[in-house]
């Protein structure tokens, strides 16, 4: 895969629709682990209209998507995904340096995630963690999760230099 078969898009009104395909295929299935809850997916469906987010198209097909909210000084990813069989070629990358620009556009100081902690966390979210360490994200905080006692949430932040 060429960098340039990889191209990024603002979401919008007209590509929403693939970021919740590419969501819908991450989702957890019977006997079988992925990453987002049926709930998660509902949660993404709301939030990608309010949100800002990126999606990201090989060859013209949409491949993966991100989303982020701006705060004061800070931006926080709210949702990540890739097409399984995609994984680990480059393309959440390009995703995250599209935040990276964003971030430095508004000059905002660190980019916060949240994700699962590896103690509790499947061999899926190993993967998720070992991608944000790959993309300079430390392990910032791990607080309970309000909706579940199976596991805790690992913040991991970025500062932008
Ligand atoms: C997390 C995710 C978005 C990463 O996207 P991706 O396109 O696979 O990531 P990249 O190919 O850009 O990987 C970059 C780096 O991450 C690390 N990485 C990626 N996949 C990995 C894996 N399976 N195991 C270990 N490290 C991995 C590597 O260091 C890799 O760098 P390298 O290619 O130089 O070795 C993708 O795996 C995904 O959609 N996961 C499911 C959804 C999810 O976890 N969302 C976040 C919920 S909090």
């Amino acid at each position: 895969m060429k960098k340039e078969d990889i191209t990024i898009q603002k979401m919008n009104e007209n590509n929403i629709k693939y970021a919740i395909q590419i969501a819908s295929s991450l989702v957890h299935k019977p006997n079988k682990a992925m990453w987002f809850t049926p709930a998660a997916l509902e949660k993404m469906k709301l939030e990608f209209n309010e949100y800002n987010g990126y999606i990201a198209y090989l060859n013209n097909n949409p491949v993966g998507f991100i989303s982020y909210k701006l705060k004061k000084g800070n931006l926080d990813i709210t949702w990540i995904g890739v097409k399984e069989a995609l994984h680990n070629c480059g393309i959440g990358t390009r995703l995250i340096n599209r935040i990276l620009q964003e971030a430095r556009d508004n000059q905002i100081a660190s980019i916060d995630v949240e994700t699962l902690t590896a103690h509790h966390a499947d061999e899926n979210y190993k993967k998720t963690i070992a991608f944000y360490k790959s993309q300079g994200f430390e392990e910032f905080k791990i607080s309970k999760d309000k909706d579940s006692d199976k596991w805790d949430i690992l913040t991991m932040r970025k500062s932008i230099k």
